[in-house]
């Protein structure tokens, strides 16, 4: 863990300062070299703000403008509710650039305003962003017209795809903070092909039966850290998929919803990779699940080298589990002896109680057991543990027991 933490300093180093270099050039007079940053505000390209206008175009027409000038900022002034459709904001821009939403992002509510119908809000190839709320900034996927259409609620509905409320999509040198995020459309935020992006005091919320709405989602994105951060939502409060690496989740509050996962992994007979997470310091309560991994039957690849420690879990269904027969899926998924391999997962100083009977659950693959599961100083009140395929190591106290290992 050494090399992941020299590893993974500089980065944050480098973008601390280049959000600290941005702020100090916004308030400096002009005779500072090189530039000062230039402001352009949404109303200035004729954003109404009044909750019922479109202001899809100005917000379009602000973006490009801010993005090809040197150091610019995006501001979305407070006090105001800009209704929006679909938009991407794309990239690459001239130079850094901060956005700075203070104000309320509304999105439609038709369904024909979002042409691939899996984005809202999506920034694209913009590499060194900084996205801040400020202490007023709400960004509301008014997603109810989904979530009435969606399968899992109406089960006469196909199950068709919804947006995400806000997507960072191959972004290198990302920083979000201070932002509200409710009422995704599906998932509400997701860090896609991104690196090097921090992600602090972010607050995601939705109804607890709100389908697929996952807090934050995480998948093929490298060094990555959410940090201070609380998701009450439908889904998985963070979500993390293949080919994410060097991930750290630290000081989270979760719930309700279903808890802190690795995957699904493994889906449609596909390889995946991940490795190199931590979670420290977690509140969970009342959530499906707690620290999960979750792999479907007939995968391939790797969940490795994963750390979960710090945790309270008040009134978790199933605290600690891995889940290798994990399917969601209309019909049931067929056995099949392919697995993804999880190997070095460590479970450190969890503490709280189950809402089931169940506190650990192992049920790893028969083919591929999972290798190196350590708990050190786990007490989980209310449950029972049962563990198959798992080679399991317990260290300090743990409580309950695997009954069968
Ligand atoms: C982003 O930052 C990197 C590293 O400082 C720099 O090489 C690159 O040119 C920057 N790109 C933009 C668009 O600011
Ligand atoms: C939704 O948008 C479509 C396409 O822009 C339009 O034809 C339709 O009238 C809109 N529906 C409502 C209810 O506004």
């Amino acid at each position: 863990m050494a090399v992941f933490r020299n590893h993974f300093l500089p980065v944050c180093v480098l973008i601390l300062s280049l959000s600290t270099l941005l702020t100090s050039t916004v308030s400096t007079s002009s005779t500072q070299k090189p530039s000062r940053a230039t402001t352009v505000t949404v109303s200035d390209f004729g954003a109404r703000g009044d909750g019922k206008t479109d202001d899809t175009q100005a917000f379009v027409n602000a973006w490009k403008k801010a993005c090809s000038t040197s150091g610019a900022v995006l501001l979305v002034p407070k006090g105001k509710t800009y209704l929006l459709k679909a938009i991407r904001f794309q990239g690459p821009c001239k130079s850094p650039l901060t956005i700075q939403i203070f104000g309320a992002l509304e999105a439609s509510e038709n369904r024909s305003d979002y042409k691939d119908k899996r984005h809202w809000l999506t920034f694209d190839a913009v590499n060194n962003l900084s996205v801040d709320g400020g202490t007023t900034g709400n960004i509301d996927g008014n997603g109810k017209i989904w979530w009435q259409n969606s399968c899992k609620i109406n089960p006469s509905k196909p199950c068709t795809k919804a947006p995400t409320a806000l997507t960072f999509y191959n972004s290198k040198n990302v920083k979000v903070t201070n932002l509200r995020v409710r009422n995704a459309q599906q998932i509400q935020v997701s860090f896609e092909k991104c690196a090097n992006v921090i992600a602090s005091n972010v607050a995601v919320t939705a109804p607890e039966d709100s389908p697929n709405t996952d807090g934050i989602h995480i998948t093929n994105t490298q060094n990555i850290q959410v940090i201070n951060s609380i998701i009450g939502t439908g889904d998985d409060c963070i979500s993390i998929e293949s080919g994410s690496q060097n991930v750290q989740i630290k000081d989270i509050t979760c719930g309700p919803g279903h808890g802190i996962s690795i995957g699904s992994l493994g889906d449609d007979n596909t390889r995946a990779y991940v490795s190199g997470v931590t979670v420290d310091g977690a509140k969970l309560s009342g959530t499906d699940n707690g620290v999960r991994i979750k792999t479907y039957q007939g995968g391939s690849g790797t969940a490795s080298n994963i750390k979960f420690q710090n945790i309270q879990m008040n009134n978790v269904k199933n605290p600690i589990i891995i889940d290798q027969n994990y399917c969601d899926k209309s019909k049931p998924c067929k056995k099949q002896k392919s697995a993804v391999q999880v190997r070095n997962v460590v479970y450190r100083n969890i503490k709280g109680t189950s809402a089931s009977g169940m506190a650990i659950k192992f049920d790893c693959s028969k083919s591929y057991p999972c290798k190196g599961i350590v708990l050190q100083n786990v007490n989980l009140q209310g449950g029972k543990a049962t563990c198959s395929n798992a080679q399991v190591m317990g260290q300090g106290s743990v409580s309950p027991h695997c009954t069968n290992t």
